[in-house]
């Protein structure tokens, strides 16, 4: 039998994965927004940042072990949360729990998750965040937030920056939606790709968002809570209703999709306990700067008051070492481990994760830094 080709880097997840799914589905993943030019930034900003190795240092034994909200990790990156992992591939939050645990670092579960948010949480309570979607009612968001504090969730993620919903060209154009409504190239490429489509009758079909169906009318299926779903979000949410957040979740607050230094000192100011820089890995606004490029600016606005955190773009493990040698004192990455588990399931978000982690290393040998702690802009090129 043929052995499966090895997974050395983040490009081999990405190919995996788009093997194995629809290009319907594909591309939700792959895509940005409009003319996708962010999602080009995003990545190529990192190159702009160089690493000048300093040599002769005793380099034998590194770590990069990090501690975040009192917490120990494995590794300065952790699973960004994406929205319907589970129609991907069925039960793919779970995966991507147990594959935190797998490699020791923390897993943000997506609002619009398909399984149920106790059942992924139970899987390893302390190492999972809630990414809170807030809905239109607030009922629905008070009830999220009671079940998310007594699934024994400590880490809430506001997500801020999708108010209205983005232009998401490739996904108009192909059709996405619940149900999949595609053009008859499209239907026709996805029989290509059965191994998927067995996969998911034997699952049941287009899956249920469980944590969202109870708020739905009674008995709905998958079609009618999605519908739901997209009624309550996007929300337009205020400074206002952050006060509200902050007096409700006695737990870390953290808000993501800061990029302005003001927006990232108002929520200081509101008492939240971190922010991720981030624009939504180019999900949200084509015509804005790269995550990276905005950190230094809201290292320096609230570094010393908040923790700082960042995603979208990092393909590499030298790209979370330069976002922590730029302040960052955490990173997320949310393509690669979603195209790990829909390539090979726990296995393959798990060998996303050891990859970083495999390159992070190196690159701390590399430019001479014991300790990831140690990271500063010492190390980069002026
Ligand atoms: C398919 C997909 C779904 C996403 N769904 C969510 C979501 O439900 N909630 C959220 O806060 N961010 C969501 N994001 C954004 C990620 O959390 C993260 O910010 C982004 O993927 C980071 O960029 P990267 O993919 O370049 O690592 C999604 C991103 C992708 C690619």
């Amino acid at each position: 039998m043929l052995s499966r080709p090895k997974l050395i880097s983040f490009s081999d997840l990405h190919r995996e994965a788009k093997k194995r799914l629809p290009k319907i589905l594909f591309d939700v993943i792959e895509s940005g927004v409009e003319n996708e030019h962010l999602l080009a930034r995003n990545e190529a900003a990192f190159k702009d940042h160089l690493l000048t190795p300093r040599l002769l240092v005793d380099v034998g034994v590194r770590t990069q072990q990090t501690t975040i909200f009192g917490k120990q990790y494995a590794a300065p990156i952790g699973i960004a949360p994406t929205g319907l992992a589970g129609m991907f591939r069925a039960g793919a939050e779970s995966m991507l729990a147990r594959a935190a645990v797998q490699t020791d670092v923390p897993f943000i579960l997506s609002g619009a998750c398909i399984e149920e948010l106790e059942k992924v949480s139970a899987i390893s309570p302390d190492r999972t965040w809630f990414q809170l979607y807030a809905a239109r009612d607030r009922a629905v968001t008070e009830d999220l937030l009671t079940r998310t504090r007594d699934a024994g969730i400590e880490t809430l993620v506001l997500t801020v920056d999708t108010p209205v919903l983005p232009k998401r060209e490739r996904d108009m154009r192909n059709g996405f939606g619940l149900p999949l409504k595609p053009p008859l190239p499209l239907m026709l490429e996805a029989l290509a790709h059965p191994a998927w489509i067995a996969h998911y009758l034997l699952n049941g079909g287009l899956p249920l968002m469980k944590t969202w169906a109870r708020y739905a009318p009674k008995d709905a299926g998958a079609g009618e809570v999605f519908t739901y779903f997209r009624s309550q979000s996007p929300s337009i949410q205020t400074w206002k209703d952050l006060d509200f957040f902050r007096s409700r979740w006695d737990g870390n607050l953290v808000l993501k999709g800061i990029q302005h230094p003001a927006d990232a000192i108002r929520a200081a100011e509101a008492g939240v306990d971190g922010v991720i820089v981030s624009n939504h890995g180019a999900k949200a606004m084509d015509q804005g700067p790269a995550a990276i490029t905005c950190l230094p600016a809201v290292v320096q606005a609230v570094g010393s008051r908040v923790v700082v955190m960042m995603d979208s773009g990092i393909r590499r493990g030298a790209d979370v070492v330069v976002a922590r040698c730029l302040g960052a004192q955490f990173v997320f990455s949310g393509r690669g481990p979603l195209y790990g588990v829909i390539a090979r399931g726990v296995e393959g978000a798990a060998s996303c994760i050891e990859i970083f982690k495999d390159e992070i290393d190196r690159t701390l040998g590399l430019i001479g830094c014991p300790d990831a702690r140690l990271l500063s802009t010492e190390y980069l090129s002026k």
